[in-house]
């Protein structure tokens, strides 16, 4: 391998690190923090979890569903689940802003007449 490729190969695996990394870093620290981690991010990763602003009952009905989906929580674990979920993302928190993936600019706007009209057909 030239010296380039050495460079190349390392700057690569440093990059999935950062993103497997960073992945998760959102998910509040605390105790729950890695069980939560090891128990939800098999499947998908915490953006999923964090813009959710959910009441107490919902987030024990989604801690549920996730397991009966095949979640692996442990049973003891179950209430710290939904009162760590339900202290960090309760329904009267500011609401999620997902980051934009093309740069400011709206993907479906009422202004893009060749996006809108495809939407329409759905
Ligand atoms: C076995 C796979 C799996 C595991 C493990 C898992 N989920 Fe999910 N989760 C899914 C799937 C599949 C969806 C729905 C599909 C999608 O939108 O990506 C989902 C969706 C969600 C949603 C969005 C709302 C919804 O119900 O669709 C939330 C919130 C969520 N999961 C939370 C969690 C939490 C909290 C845990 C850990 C207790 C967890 N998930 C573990 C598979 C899993």
């Amino acid at each position: 391998m030239s010296r380039l490729n050495v460079l190349l190969a390392l700057l690569l695996s440093l990059t999935c690190v950062a993103v497997l990394g960073g992945e998760s870093a959102d998910l509040p620290s605390g105790p729950l923090q890695a069980k939560v981690k090891a128990a939800c991010l098999g499947c998908h990763d915490s953006g999923i979890i964090v813009q959710q602003r959910l009441g107490k009952p919902a987030w024990t009905k989604e801690v549920d569903k996730m397991t009966k989906w095949g979640a692996v929580v442990d049973p003891g674990d179950r209430d710290a689940f939904i009162e760590y979920l339900s202290a960090n993302f309760p329904g009267d928190k500011e609401p999620y802003v997902a980051p934009r993936t093309v740069g400011g600019k709206k993907r479906y706007g009422r202004s893009d007449s060749a996006n809108s009209r495809v939407f329409r057909k759905w």
